[in-house]
Formats: structure tokens, C-alpha cells, sequence
């Protein structure tokens, strides 16, 4: 089977941008399932009811959050209720939402979650509250669910914690794929033949912003010290991030991973 996964889908151009190469690589493809890292979908920042009626329409089987998860308060009226939306496991316990799904795919348990970072995330995340290990809370969740493959979403600035935590679960988790930084990386593997790795996925949305946002704005505050209003960048060329990963259906070991990254 081929699983495709999608980097963090921004704001108006991001979804445009995401819906034309979904159309496009499933015409080349079979692809079987699909996961987003939505954070960003609504105006760069959580995802809304709308939004997310948007990505089933589109066929997604798993969208992860992140830091901002519960930025658009509209996903309140609804995260609980659904059963494809996974925001970070090592949230604390009494956060809205569900650290991970398993989705049951042609009579195979796929289950899909997703950690947050330690180093580096800024002060949205404090006002979730405490923020567990990704480590414990990964162990816990291999320990207590059963599954034919494991997809972990690493949401994350810092790349060393990233591919401290691959090389950890290497043979443990099937997929481990970062997200957060916006920007992919060029080190997707195999590692030790066991698990599919790239510290990032990228970014689905405007190029000529910075990680989504226009970059006026946050130039002016680096030089300036200012505090404009944020707004993201909805004009100009656009990039899509992602990569493919296929794995055996007899095994269920993961075969290969590919990268994909297109600007236009
Ligand atoms: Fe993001
Ligand atoms: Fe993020």
C-alpha cells in the first residue's frame, strides 16, 4: 500500500495548493491513505468545522494538528466527536481531542499519532499545560495499543530531538515523519530497513512568505522590533510538500519513502 502524507497545509493558497497535486498525484497513483498535518489550514492558524468537512470531501483518512490546535476555537465543536483528527499525545490528558487514532484500512489496523517537541516550541504550548515526554507517552502507547503499523507525526523545531526520537523507535514505529519547521528536509530514509524517517515533511503553501506568513510582517518585526498583525500569504508561487511511503502488504514492513516537493 502507499501512504501518502502531506506537510503542513497553510491558509488559502496552502488548500488550493493541496487539493490540485492531491487530484493530480492520484492520477499517477495508488494511493490507499492519505494523512495531512492541518494546524495551519484555517488563515494559517487551527483548523475550523469547514476545513475539515473540506479534507473528508477530499478523501483524507487522518489529519494531525500540533501547536496550534486550538487556535480557531470552532474545532472545539467537534474534535471530540470525530474519529480522524489527532492532536499531540503528550498533551495532558484532559486536552480536547485524542492523542491517536487506529483506523481500520482493508483489514489492517493503522494507527496514527502524533508528539509534540520539547525544545525550542514557544509560549502557545504552555498554555495547553504540561507537555508529557514524547518518549514515555510513545512507549505507553506501543505498550497499550495494538496495531499491524505505527505512523507517528513528530511535531517539532528541533531536528536533534527528531531524529534522537527516529533512532530510538527505529523497528518500534513504522513511519516517523516530522512536521512543524515548514521547511523539508532532504534525509528521508529507511532507517536500519525497518523505519521510514524524515525529520520534515514541509510546508504546503506559499513560497515567497516566511513559513506561511507574508514576509513583510515578519521582517519588520526581526528588524524593527514591531508587532504587526499576522496575515498569511496567499499570493505568488506556492510549494507542496510531502512524501510517499510504501509498504508491503503481506510484511507490512515499509518498502521505500519518497519525497516530493513542487513549486509553481
Ligand atoms: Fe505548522
Ligand atoms: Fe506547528
Amino acid at each position: 500500500m502507499e501512504i501518502l502524507i502531506v506537510g503542513d497545509v497553510f491558509s488559502k493558497l496552502g488548500r488550493e495548493t493541496f487539493e490540485k497535486n492531491l487530484k493530480r498525484i492520484k492520477e499517477k497513483r495508488n494511493i490507499n491513505f492519505v494523512i495531512v498535518n492541518g494546524e495551519n489550514t484555517t488563515h494559517g492558524r487551527g483548523l475550523n468545522l469547514g476545513h475539515y468537512k473540506w479534507y473528508m470531501e477530499n478523501k483524507v483518512n487522518v489529519i494531525t494538528l500540533g501547536n496550534h490546535s486550538y487556535q480557531n476555537k470552532s474545532i472545539l465543536t467537534y474534535i471530540n466527536e470525530v474519529n480522524n483528527v489527532v492532536r499531540p499525545l503528550n498533551f495532558p490528558d484532559n486536552a480536547p481531542g485524542k492523542g491517536y487514532v487506529t483506523i481500520n484500512y482493508n483489514g489492517k489496523k493503522i494507527t496514527v499519532f502524533q508528539l509534540i517537541g520539547t525544545i525550542f516550541m514557544n509560549g502557545e504550548l504552555m498554555k495547553v499545560g504540561e507537555i508529557s515526554s514524547p518518549f514515555v507517552k510513545a512507549e505507553e502507547l506501543l505498550n497499550s495499543v495494538e496495531s499491524d503499523i505505527y505512523i507517528c507525526d513528530f511535531h517539532a523545531e528541533a531536528t536533534s530531538e527528531k531524529i534522537a526520537f527516529g533512532h530510538y523507535f527505529t523497528g518500534k514505529i513504522d513511519v516517523i515523519f516530522g512536521t512543524h519547521t515548514h521547511v523539508q528536509t532532504s534525509d528521508a530514509r529507511i532507517i536500519n530497513n525497518e523505519t521510514a524517517y524524515i525529520t520534515d515533511v514541509g510546508m504546503t503553501g506559499a513560497l515567497d512568505g516566511v513559513i506561511g506568513v507574508k514576509k513583510d510582517i515578519i521582517i519588520d518585526r526581526l528588524v524593527n522590533k514591531k508587532n504587526q498583525v499576522f496575515s498569511p500569504e496567499d499570493k505568488g508561487l506556492s510549494q507542496f510538500s510531502a512524501i510517499i511511503v510504501e509498504i508491503d502488504d503481506k510484511t507490512n514492513q515499509v518498502k521505500k519513502i519518497e519525497t516530493i516537493f513542487i513549486v509553481e
